[in-house]
């Protein structure tokens, strides 16, 4: 199986190290640039590093964002703040002993493909570059770092931020503030500025879906999961339609121009407070830019006004600026040429982890993605002979043709996609997967009472069963609310210091 390098050590860089390691891959390297792990949920002050917002809660609520075999404590908040994430992501690499894998402060450069089938990786530390030989590369840089500003005519005479680098709303204090889109990032920030702006709008280009955190009191994610197992197709889209309706009335009451498309066909906004703060009159709706005056901003329909300062909630690019064009040269506006949003059509030793846009928790589908990298890699599952037809395929689907949603799946469908994909290692998983326990054979069930098929999958009862690896490094298999006592316990009473040094 060889050595195997990770980059990054956010959430998904995270499940790939523990899931390598779970398959029995002893020599596995995870670079991460910055000086702690977390990825974006490690806020800092520091304008030149992306992360996530002071005020940023998770718009995935705790049940549906837990790793299937790590649950949030149960005294987290339905949804939980920046810090219990990172303070969660921290505990699971201490949980999972993946400390001693991870290179802070560590950046990979490049990552070449040489004639032996082995890589030669440029990784830049304390000021050196070094190069390291490695048989697989898995990919975790994350897609929400790059940002993407857009262009207008004329000149802006004001400040002008994107929501990267956006971190509280203090330097816009008493300023005339436009903040651009209808993002969840731009959803967060115009409600967080709108509390201490002179004046803040937001400029809406096109009608989105904005969703309340809540439906009848519970999560909406949760809800909706609900709806989408037991409602039939053909009633769910008016089902949420309705409900919305009933929820938050008008579009037009709201200064919004009424969406197209069905509710959840797109990335929605799940912000209770943007809608709140439009029939307040903390946030006013404008259309989309059509050119800058000065601090002069022209919308589409004549209307114009003044600003000191606009933040961009325009979105990110997908960039792996350590790999080749010949390697990974596609045109990043559409779907990239990948089986399971994962595995390179034309080299079996690279793979890309979490590079998927869902509608619901994006870590915890790279973790199922991370354990077929994993299974291959470890030699316990074969990669798709008819790997090109199968990418044909998967790229022809794609229901919208916006560049936001290039890399956007259907969390239900796209996960059943990754366990059929997993089942097909049960055969091999007759034998014991390091971490993963004991498997009985393909069809009968363990001393667990899980058959291979659920632990293969690691899906079928993730909402009541939890696997840990106790002291030995073995698995055990209790109950979620056991396991959230025990994790309770382990996690102190303030934020855990998001570095790996005491993993
Ligand atoms: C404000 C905000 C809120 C969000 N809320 C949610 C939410 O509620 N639910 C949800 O599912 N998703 C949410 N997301 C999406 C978010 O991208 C994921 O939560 C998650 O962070 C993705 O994990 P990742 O590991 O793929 O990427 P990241 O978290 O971006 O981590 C990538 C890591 O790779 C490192 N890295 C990058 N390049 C290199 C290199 N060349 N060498 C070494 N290291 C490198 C980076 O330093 C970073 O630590 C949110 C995003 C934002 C911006
Ligand atoms: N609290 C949270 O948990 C939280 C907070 C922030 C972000 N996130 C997550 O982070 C990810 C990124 O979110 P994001 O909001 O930063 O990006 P995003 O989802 O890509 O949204 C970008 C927004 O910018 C608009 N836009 C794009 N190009 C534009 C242009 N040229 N002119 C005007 N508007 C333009 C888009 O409008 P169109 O739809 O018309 O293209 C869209 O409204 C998502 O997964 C999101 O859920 C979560």
């Amino acid at each position: 199986m060889g050595r195997v390098c990770v980059i990054g050590a956010g959430p998904c860089g995270l499940a790939a190290v523990k899931n390598l390691l779970q398959a029995g891959c002893r020599d596995v390297v995870c670079y991460e640039e910055s000086g702690g792990i977390g990825g974006n949920w490690a806020f800092t002050d520091d304008p030149g590093r992306v992360s996530v917002h002071e005020c940023t809660h998770t718009i995935s609520s705790r049940r549906m964002s837990s790793f299937d075999d790590f649950p949030m404590p149960s005294d987290y908040p339905d949804f939980p703040s920046h810090g219990q994430m990172l303070a969660y992501f921290v505990d699971y690499a201490r949980t999972f002993r993946l400390g001693p894998h991870i290179r802070l402060n560590s950046r990979v450069a490049r990552c070449a493909l040489g004639g032996d089938g082995r890589w030669t990786v440029e990784v830049v530390a304390d000021g050196e570059t070094r190069q390291e030989t490695f048989d697989s590369v898995v990919v975790c840089n994350g897609h929400h770092r790059e940002a993407f500003v857009p262009d207008y005519p004329g000149t802006f005479s004001g400040t002008i931020v994107h929501s990267s680098t956006y971190k509280r709303p203090d330097p816009f204090h008493g300023q005339r503030v436009l903040v651009v889109g209808t993002g969840n990032s731009a959803a967060d920030i115009a409600v967080d500025v709108a509390r201490v702006a002179a004046k803040t709008a937001l400029s809406v280009r096109a009608g989105a879906y904005i969703v309340p955190r809540l439906m009848f009191g519970r999560p909406t994610d949760a809800v909706y999961a609900l709806w989408r197992n037991r409602l039939p197709r053909p009633l769910l889209q008016p089902a949420l339609k309705a409900w919305l309706r009933l929820a938050i009335g008008r579009w037009e009451d709201y200064g919004l121009p009424a969406p197209a498309g069905a509710p959840l066909e797109q990335h929605p906004t799940v912000n209770s407070g943007v809608l709140d703060a439009l029939r307040d009159g903390r946030l006013v709706a404008y259309r989309g830019i059509e050119r800058y005056d000065g601090h002069v901003v022209h919308f589409t329909g004549g209307r114009r006004d003044e600003f000191d300062a606009i933040v961009m909630g325009t979105g990110f690019r997908i960039s792996f600026p350590f790999l080749s064009e010949r390697v990974a040269g596609w045109d990043l506006n559409r779907t990239p040429p990948l089986y399971l949003k994962m595995m390179h059509p034309t080299i079996p030793s690279l793979f890309f982890i979490g590079l998927l846009q869902p509608i619901g928790c994006l870590w915890r589908l790279a973790d199922y993605q991370a354990r077929i990298a994993a299974l291959q890699i470890s030699g316990r599952l074969r990669r798709p002979a008819d790997i090109e037809a199968r990418i044909r395929r998967e790229v022809s689907l794609r229901r919208h043709p916006s560049p936001r949603h290039a890399i956007a799946v259907d969390y239900r469908a796209f996960r059943r996609e990754l366990v059929r994909e997993l089942r097909a290692a049960q055969p091999h998983c007759a034998v014991r997967l390091p971490g993963w326990g004991r498997v009985a054979g393909p069809s009968g069930a363990g001393p667990d009472g899980l058959s291979a098929a659920d632990v293969v999958a690691g899906s079928a009862r993730d909402d009541r069963l939890t696997r840990r690896t106790d002291s030995s490094g073995d698995l055990r298999i209790g109950s979620a609310s056991a396991a959230s006592k025990s994790i309770r316990a382990r996690l102190p009473e303030g934020r855990r210091p998001p570095t790996a040094g005491g993993l």
